[in-house]
């Protein structure tokens, strides 16, 4: 593994840390490429599968090759993926098409087996690349002739999850045109390696004591997913949404990285913090108090076995509420800290919806009460985050 360091100038979801595996398949689907061999990639969700091929094929290619990506979806059909194919070949010759001369097209199929299945078992989108595979081209669809176009010098890489929520097994008949080389889940080390150096190098300028912490903060991170992962915290038909991922741990991370160096100075601080994202992130999701209440009892737990603090210590206030907004709007920098007097949390949202009010047609008379700001402000830390969507759940008149 070659030394890295986090550019912490970069935006946190650019970051990609090199392991072992993430190295390891991109040498070999490299190999594949530069050799002219089709890859799939199979593996579960949050291996890494969309970014590292997406890192290899923007960065690590020679110029020669350029890519082409497409995500496919349930609703893909193949006239769409061919139209959108067949725009960027160039005419080579009589019948025959292709990428600009002395280029390579590395086409990157992302999803390929969320296509669905027509009437008959097929997944059309798929039968026009295994088209490619065997006859090397497919038909002018424009053309009222419908002659064969012939299509060189493209070569395939794809990714796909496991067959269930949607994606599908697919044919062998298209299967044995790939080299196949699948993700498997990442080894708690290489998880544990990602997130210390990204967390490390952004909190480069924090004092010791909260530096020295680091490390177990980032055990703590894991034991604490695998709990969730392994524990009651289960899909089942009414919380089929429980599926956890790699892409939840580095959403806890993503939170942490907007620690304040002078206001996160003892770990006691940082660990509140760490609660805050831990129950956003895990907890959120949750659909009853019993596994919300779950959730608190192993993050307490393990603040008092790694950091020997009690519920008393780390619980400053009834609630643990993290935000940048206390200081209005309009300031430079707006800092991400913990709201610890709740009265003047309720007040801030109040002046906020009263600012709103004032300067729109269409007032909205809102009381503001601890659980509504509580909402408001949730949403607010999702969105304020780089490609953040949050998706809002619950009954009719709850005030979604
Ligand atoms: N080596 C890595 N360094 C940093 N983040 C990573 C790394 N590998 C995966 N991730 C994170 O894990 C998440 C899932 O990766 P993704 O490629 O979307 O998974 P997949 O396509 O296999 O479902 C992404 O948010 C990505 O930022
Ligand atoms: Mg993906």
């Amino acid at each position: 593994m070659p030394e890295y360091n986090v550019d912490i100038k970069m935006s946190y979801n650019e970051i990609l840390v090199p392991t072992v595996d993430s190295i390891r398949m991109k040498y070999f689907t490299k190999l594949l490429v530069m050799n002219g061999k089709h890859a799939l990639t199979p593996g579960p969700t949050g291996t890494g599968k969309s970014v590292n091929i997406a890192e290899l094929l923007t960065y690590e290619l020679p110029e020669e090759y350029q890519t082409l990506a497409i995500t496919f979806s349930a609703q893909t059909s193949a006239n769409q993926t061919q139209d959108y194919l067949d725009d960027k070949f160039e005419k080579r010759r009589k019948g025959v098409y292709g990428p600009p001369i002395g280029k390579k097209f590395v086409i990157f199929i992302d999803d390929l087996n969320m296509p669905k299945k027509e009437e008959y078992g097929a997944q059309p989108p798929l039968e026009l690349l295994r088209q490619w595979m065997d006859y090397r081209g497919w038909y002018d669809r424009k053309d009222k002739e419908k002659p064969f176009k012939k299509i060189e010098d493209i070569i395939f890489i794809a990714a796909m999850g496991p067959p269930g929520g949607g994606r599908s097994v697919i044919t062998q008949r298209l299967q044995r045109h790939f080299n196949i080389m699948t993700y498997t889940d990442l080894q708690d080390e290489s998880i544990h390696t990602i997130f210390y150096t990204i967390i490390n190098a952004f909190m480069y300028n924090f004092t010791n004591e909260i530096k020295t912490s680091l490390d177990s903060l980032c055990q703590m991170t894991l034991r604490v997913y695998n709990q969730v992962l392994y524990g009651p915290l289960k899909p089942t038909p009414n919380k089929s949404h429980y599926t956890f991922n790699l892409r939840d741990i580095s959403r806890i991370f993503q939170g942490l990285c907007n620690a304040n160096s002078k206001l996160c100075q003892m770990p006691v601080q940082l660990l509140r913090m760490w609660i805050h994202e831990n129950k956003r992130v895990f907890g959120d999701r949750l659909i009853d108090n019993t596994d919300r209440d779950w959730l608190e009892g192993v993050l307490i737990e393990e603040c008092k076995t790694t950091f020997g603090l009690e519920k008393k210590e780390l619980f400053n206030s009834s609630r643990i509420i993290f935000g940048d907004y206390m200081q209005g709007i309009d300031v430079d920098t707006r800092i991400y800290q913990q709201i610890e007097n709740l009265k003047d949390f309720v007040t801030k949202i109040e002046e906020y919806l009263e600012e709103y009010n004032s300067s729109v047609k269409n007032q909205m008379k809102l009381v503001m009460f601890l659980d509504a700001c509580d909402h408001v402000s949730r949403i607010e830390r999702v969105i304020r985050q780089p490609l953040g969507n949050a998706l809002l759940l619950g009954v009719g008149g709850s005030g979604r």
